[in-house]
């Protein structure tokens, strides 16, 4: 049974489940450059299913985020080993932002890596992508580095990090 997590307006978030893929792959390739297999899509959910979150208006799905789990290097304590939650992506089809959807996805997928108990959380970012990198400074991430020509086509990306501990 779905259940939901919170709506916002007329839009659920609700837990992604294995008929939503195809949907959440179209916006994918239709609101970004990074695009990847359907096999890494299925991985994803299998293993995060906690934090493969999707909004849907009247049974279209207008919106996902999707995490993984990694081991590694803090991004706020020296020498801390920790376990990350990383947002790999998320997306709200163009006809739909500006309306709260992204901010809720987010929040839902911040609650998905905690019940992991993740001690932090982190994205890459495009450097030009005003809309996002606001979004997530007002969800609390702070931009923690620049990695040089992070993206094919050799734009930089800000490595944007919440502590959650
Ligand atoms: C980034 C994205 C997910 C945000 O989703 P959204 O549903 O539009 O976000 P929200 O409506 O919750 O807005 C959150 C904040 O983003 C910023 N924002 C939203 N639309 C904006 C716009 N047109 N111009 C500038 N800032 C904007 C604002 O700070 C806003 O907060 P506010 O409404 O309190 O002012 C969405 O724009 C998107 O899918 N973009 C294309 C894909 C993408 O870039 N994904 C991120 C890759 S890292």
């Amino acid at each position: 049974m779905q259940s939901i997590l919170r709506n916002v307006g007329d839009c659920v978030i609700r837990n992604c489940e294995e008929k939503d893929l195809q949907f959440v792959i179209n916006i994918n390739m239709s609101t970004l450059p990074e695009h990847y297999s359907d096999y890494f899509f299925n991985s994803l959910l299998a293993e995060l299913p906690e934090a493969f979150i999707v909004a849907e208006i009247k049974t279209q799905i207008v919106g996902y985020i999707m995490c993984k789990i990694e081991f590694g290097f803090s991004n706020f304590r020296k020498l801390g080993f920790v376990k990350k939650g990383h947002v790999v992506s998320i997306a709200v089809l163009e006809a739909h932002q500006g309306k709260g959807i992204g901010t809720a996805l987010m929040l839902e997928g911040i609650n998905g890596v905690l019940i992991r108990k993740s001690d932090e959380i982190y994205l890459e970012v495009r450097v030009s992508n005003e809309t996002a990198v606001q979004m997530y400074k007002k969800l609390g991430f702070i931009i923690k580095s620049r990695l040089k020509t992070y993206y094919r086509d050799g734009e930089d990306a800000f490595l944007m990090a919440k502590d959650l501990s």
